[in-house]
């Protein structure tokens, strides 16, 4: 079929290869409800400005209303011939209504089309992303609301610090995913701008109306150049980002539970439906479904790197390299909204082992900071309660003792002036107590939180 982007400048017709080489509708037919919105909203205006009559312009929307549905029933045959979802939805608007349908791309270029194609399709991507993560919010609330009771030990460089909260851990994540949020409604405030009008790359000298296209296709303002419009993607890739964050949260908290799911940790209890065997070793449960969070977050951040590297030699303004953002764009998409579905899933059904917890929970001196703390308050310098405090815990290395279990004496060889009032802070317990900070996991500022965040997911429109 030969394709209506080849005009009469064209003396044989394109080689076979090159159609498959550089086709895009394999993909690219994602876009095609937006691609009709964006057409019906470009007619109207056209009418508007009677460049095309009101008729033309209602035959056209009936048309391509009625394409769409075809579309979205799976009725519609696409053509490879034919290129992109552009020229797909055209050629059968202009085989259905001839001449009137050849009127639709007067004062308009796919590469103003696909901008906003893509546009209006990112911004819906941001909105159920939003969702998505909402959700995986509200997922880890419950759970620290389930959890409210258990102590978890805290690690830097995966070493045991100090005593935690397990809702204080949860809420961590709570946090990053609501930054992810805000991430991703501050770059919508750059995808919502409207493309369509700039037509190739300088305009056009046909009187049409921009501010009109835009505001019926819900765009916030005009794109006030059109070379940067024509040549920008800066959209994507800051879209693309947004989700490599999210991917990298999510890959974080899938390590911490497969390490937490271990025997050696033996910290949490997975749900079996997101567990897989192996095919040899009949005892292993595995956690497939966190590996491929984690695993899959490479992709993510290989996609955002495939978009830097395609546009970091690009020549003002538009050049067909820009074709190959969306393989990458769609499958950082994908990916993410798989990942979060799977990570609300997995973390509706997950349990805290708190008994197996407990039992390891007075090893590791997670009290050690605590009492040091305890001994500043008293009046001494910090460097001073650190250097005892470490000679303390050497002692109890030694003696294979907790902190709890050494004697006042004991306390005493190293600093005459202690009593026993040190003992309130010791066993992760009376530790996890004394915590009183901002921000910290003191057992009220947690529960303060936990509200906190039901009341902002509860009242929360977005
Ligand atoms: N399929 C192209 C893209 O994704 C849009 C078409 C513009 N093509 C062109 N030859 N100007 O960017």
């Amino acid at each position: 079929m030969a394709s209506p982007s080849r005009s009469g400048a064209f003396q044989v017709d394109v080689d076979k290869s090159v159609e498959k080489f550089t086709e895009s509708i394999s993909f690219d037919f994602r876009l095609a409800q937006q691609d009709i919105r964006g057409s019906i909203a470009h007619a109207a205006m056209l009418a508007g400005q009677g460049i095309i009559s009101e008729a033309e312009s209602k035959q056209i929307a009936e048309t391509l209303t009625a394409i769409g549905q075809e579309i979205a029933d799976g009725e519609f045959e696409f053509d490879e011939s034919l290129e992109d979802i552009h020229m797909n939805i055209e050629h059968v608007l202009i085989e259905r209504i001839g001449d009137v349908g050849r009127k639709l791309h007067t004062a308009r270029s796919r590469n103003d089309q696909i901008a906003t194609d893509q546009r209006m399709w990112i911004r819906d991507q941001i909105s159920e992303l939003d969702d998505l993560l909402k959700q995986t919010q509200l997922s880890l609330v419950a759970f620290a609301e389930r959890e409210a009771q258990t102590i978890i030990p805290a690690y830097t460089h995966l070493q045991r610090a100090q005593p935690v909260l397990a809702a204080h851990y949860l809420l961590a994540f709570c946090e990053k995913f609501a930054r992810d949020r805000e991430r991703l409604r501050d770059c919508l405030t750059r995808v919502n701008r409207c493309s369509l009008g700039t037509a190739a790359l300088a305009g056009t000298t046909l009187p049409i109306d921009r501010n009109e296209t835009a505001s019926a296709l819900g765009f916030d303002s005009v794109i006030a150049n059109s070379l940067d419009s024509s040549s920008d993607r800066d959209y994507v890739i800051e879209f693309v980002f947004c989700l490599t964050l999210i991917a990298i949260h999510l890959s974080r908290l899938a390590e911490d539970f497969i390490i937490w799911s271990t025997t050696e940790f033996d910290f949490i209890e997975l749900p079996e439906q997101y567990c897989t065997g192996s095919s040899i070793m009949p005892q292993k449960i595995n956690p497939d479904v966190l590996e491929l969070i984690r695993g899959k977050s490479a992709r993510v951040i290989g996609s955002l790197q495939t978009l830097l590297v395609l546009m970091k030699g690009l020549p003002m303004a538009y050049n067909r390299d820009l074709q190959e953002d969306k393989p990458a764009l769609f499958d950082a998409v994908d990916t993410v909204s798989a990942s979060l579905t799977l990570t609300n899933g997995l973390i509706a059904g997950a349990k805290l082992k708190s008994d197996s917890i407990a039992g390891g929970l007075e090893r590791g001196f997670l009290d050690a900071t605590t009492l040091m703390e305890y001994l500043i308050g008293q009046g001494m310098p910090q460097r001073k309660a650190h250097h005892l405090i470490g000679k303390v815990v050497r002692k109890a290395m030694q003696e294979n003792k907790t902190l709890a279990d050494l004697s006042l004496e004991t306390y005493r060889e190293f600093e005459p002036t202690l009593d026993e009032s040190l003992f309130g802070v010791l066993g992760v317990d009376n530790a996890v107590n004394a915590f009183v900070s901002e921000g910290s996991t003191a057992p009220a500022r947690v529960a303060e939180q936990i509200s906190r965040w039901k009341q902002d997911l509860e009242n929360a429109t977005s």
